[in-house]
């Protein structure tokens, strides 16, 4: 297969300094400290309805005045927030954050990626336990806290992914998630609904989750490995190995991989849940 880099581009010149400015200004604005509640309502009043920024709303019909409250994250729920043991106090200062990054996405300039990007990375070092250099996601990503993301460099989220951190998911470095993937860090008893186990969900260095591959809570999927489409990894998966279908389990071993690779396992410090030796061959690489 060919080696294909991603082009270099950029919108026009003066759009490139328009977002510049705008994005500049909401970096002031949260490194400052500025009330994040009237940030997002500010922002997100500019985006959807700024003609009626300076209008009393009382004056307006019920539905605009409803459109309006929308623009305040005070006036809304997120599903988050029901969870029994959510931080009340880390989410409350998530909350506008959260609905700011999802309201913006709903909006045309959330599918700007040139603009998308730089937004997301605006936002993520507020929202996120900690984040890396050159975080890049796409549209129509969801957390769940934020507060319990990791996020190593050089990760990619793409579109429609969802990264459910109620129990905690750490992504290596170089981590790329594919769209519509889901990686989970809570699980339900199949006895009694309201049983929810909180796991840490780890996904170390340089691994790819494909597109719509599920990871389940408390899987550990190590470095240089790959979740194939559609999969669902229910175990952990080993260094560079190559995991497809449901439940996932591994198929090959990538050619690349060092030799010692075939005996590797996980590290002594993640959850193993599964990491027998494989066979010396590329192919095939045994049962999980
Ligand atoms: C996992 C993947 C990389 C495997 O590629 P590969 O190493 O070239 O493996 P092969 O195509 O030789 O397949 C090996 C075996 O696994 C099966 N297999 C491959 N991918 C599978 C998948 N996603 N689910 C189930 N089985 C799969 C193949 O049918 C084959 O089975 P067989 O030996 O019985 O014939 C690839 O199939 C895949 O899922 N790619 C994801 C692509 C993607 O999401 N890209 C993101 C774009 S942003």
């Amino acid at each position: 297969m060919p080696i294909y880099p991603l082009r270099q581009l950029d919108p026009a010149r003066e759009s490139v300094d328009l977002y510049d400015q705008w994005l500049g200004d909401l970096g002031e604005a949260l490194a400052r400290g500025d009330d994040r509640w009237e940030l997002c309502r500010n922002v997100l009043t500019g985006i959807f309805h700024p003609h009626l920024a300076s209008v009393d709303p009382t004056r307006l019909p019920l539905a605009a005045q409803v459109a309006l409250a929308q623009m305040d994250a005070r006036n809304i729920t997120l599903e988050p927030e029901y969870y029994f043991e959510v931080d009340v106090e880390k989410f409350a200062e998530r909350k506008p954050l959260l609905w700011m990054w999802q309201m913006f996405d709903k909006s045309p300039l959330g599918q700007n990626i040139h603009l998308g990007v730089r937004f997301r990375r605006t936002l993520a070092p507020y929202l996120f336990k900690r984040v890396g250099k050159n975080f890049k996601c796409f549209h129509y990503v969801e957390f769940s806290y934020g507060y319990n993301l990791e996020v190593g460099d050089d990760v990619v989220v793409h579109r429609n992914v969802l990264l459910d951190d109620r129990g905690g998911i750490v992504l290596g470095n170089g981590v790329s998630i594919s769209d519509f993937a889901n990686i989970y860090s809570h699980t339900h008893s199949i006895v009694d609904q309201r049983d929810v186990s909180n796991l840490k969900t780890v996904i170390d260095d340089g691994v790819r989750i494909t597109y719509h591959a599920t990871v389940l809570a408390g899987t550990h999927v190590g470095e240089n490995a790959m979740v194939g489409a559609m999969a669902v990894a229910t175990k952990d998966v080993r260094p560079y190995h190559v995991n497809v279908g449901i439940p996932a389990k591994s198929v090959r071993v990538k050619p690349n991989a060092p030799p010692e690779a075939y005996k590797l396992t996980l590290r002594k410090d993640a959850t193993a849940k599964s990491d027998a030796d494989v066979p010396a061959s590329g192919e095939g690489a045994g049962e999980d």
